[in-house]
């Protein structure tokens, strides 16, 4: 049998699944549900293992599943009860469905409840919030109110507002077990803003930080010799003048020789080689810091997967396409590879016996013909503040 890490949101589903928080549901698959599970290659049964390769499940191929270990891991995992647990510890509460910050507003109206249990919906992509900072904020509302606990349930966002509005609501009904469910006011279309109590706005700041703050991976895909290095190298140089920020170079001759020594040019290796330089990337995003990237990267299904590594770390992911002509590569052809590609003498060489696929939308997409590199950058760096990322404009004049 196989095994398989599940995505993000099939963790969270594997977990409520088991738990019994989606009964009466206890498989994945069942028709017309948005509880579903992939499975690579056509496989139909797997032993599913979390991200550490700890076994967790079993999955027959109808669906069902065969409970091998709890996952132990993670922030806050001991506020993770199963609906049974909920119930012998809270039983007689008001169950309150958390999804984002409690305001003072939210707070005040929770007074009046008596003993409530904060049910903080936090799994993948169901608030606005990261799941730990969604439960740390509802664990200082709950100091907040006199007499408050917090369960944390990874309800995650299946894609299907309405569909995942039904299960949420059945999830929160099978906690409370009867006992009553107390949904807060909705005012967030209310144009007031939302007044947080102070130690729950700076963990929403914390959380979600200003462009200027945020980590940042800044991707330069083009051909061999269209000028991503020399742009790349120039925009650190300017980071670095300016200070404030951490700055990482991920060249892709530099990684080449490092981080993915050993790799060839075949197409596999290629999105190996990309794929390596966006995890590192992603690392150093989650960490606020900012990665300069310069790697030919082809093929857009993998800058895609770099993007989608980049945002689940919190990070702002920024694609810059030197989108300088073969032609004109190829005329400077600076190392001297086209001659020996169209000589034969390298394979897969890309633009000549390999493809690049160009970018659809990319951030800003620059031509280096005929400009300067100063001029070139120049596009870049208005795109940059713009977007509001980065201002390094005009700090030389
Ligand atoms: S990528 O396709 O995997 O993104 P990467 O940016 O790491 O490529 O490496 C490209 C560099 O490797 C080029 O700048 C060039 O110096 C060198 N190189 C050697 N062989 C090839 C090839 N077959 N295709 C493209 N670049 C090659």
């Amino acid at each position: 049998m196989i095994q398989h890490c599940p995505t993000p949101t099939e963790l969270d589903d594997l977990e409520l699944l088991v738990s019994g928080a989606y009964a009466p549901l206890s498989r994945f698959n069942e028709d017309g549900s948005v509880v579903t599970l992939d499975l690579p290659d056509g496989a139909t049964e797997a032993e599913l293992v979390d991200p550490e390769g700890l076994p967790l499940a079993r999955v027959a191929p109808d669906g069902s599943l065969e409970p091998l270990t709890h996952a132990q891991y993670g922030p806050f995992r001991r506020l993770h009860l199963t609906p049974a647990q909920a119930r012998e510890q809270h039983a007689g509460a008001t169950f309150v469905p958390v999804v984002d910050a409690l305001t003072e507003a939210d707070l005040e109206e929770l007074r009046g409840l008596g003993r409530v249990v904060l049910l903080a919906l936090m799994g993948t992509g169901t608030s606005s919030l990261s799941p730990v900072a969604l439960v740390r904020a509802t664990l200082v509302a709950a100091d907040l109110l006199d007499d408050a606990s917090v369960v944390a349930i990874p309800l995650p966002a299946h894609g299907d507002a309405d569909a995942d509005h039904a299960l949420g609501t059945q999830v929160v009904e099978t906690y409370a077990g009867g006992d009553p469910v107390h949904a807060l006011a909705d005012t967030s279309s209310s144009g007031e803003p939302a007044g947080l109590p102070a130690a729950i706005a700076a963990i929403v700041d914390a959380d979600q930080p200003e462009p200027e703050e945020q980590g940042l991976v800044l991707f330069f895909t083009g051909l061999s010799g269209s000028g991503k290095s020399t742009l790349a190298r120039a925009l650190m140089d300017l980071l670095l003048e300016q200070g404030g920020r951490t700055v990482t170079s991920l060249d892709g001759d530099v990684v080449r020789r490092h981080l993915s020594a050993g790799l060839t040019f075949s197409k596999a290796d290629r999105e190996t080689n990309i794929r390596r330089i966006g995890w590192v990337a992603a690392e150093i995003a989650r960490h606020g810091g900012v990665a300069v990237c310069s790697p030919i990267a082809p093929f857009a299904e993998t800058r895609e997967q770099v993007q989608e590594m980049v945002e689940a770390a919190g990070g702002a992911f920024f694609l810059v396409h030197v989108a300088t002509p073969l032609e004109e590569c190829e005329r400077r052809d600076r190392k001297g590879l086209y001659a020996k590609a169209r000589a034969g003498e390298i394979p897969e060489f890309t633009g000549i016996s390999s493809p690049y696929e160009e970018p659809v939308d990319p951030a800003v997409r620059v031509d280096t013909t005929g400009r300067t590199i100063e001029d070139a950058l120049d596009d870049v760096l208005v795109a940059l503040d713009e977007a509001g990322y980065l201002h390094l404009r005009g700090t030389d004049d």
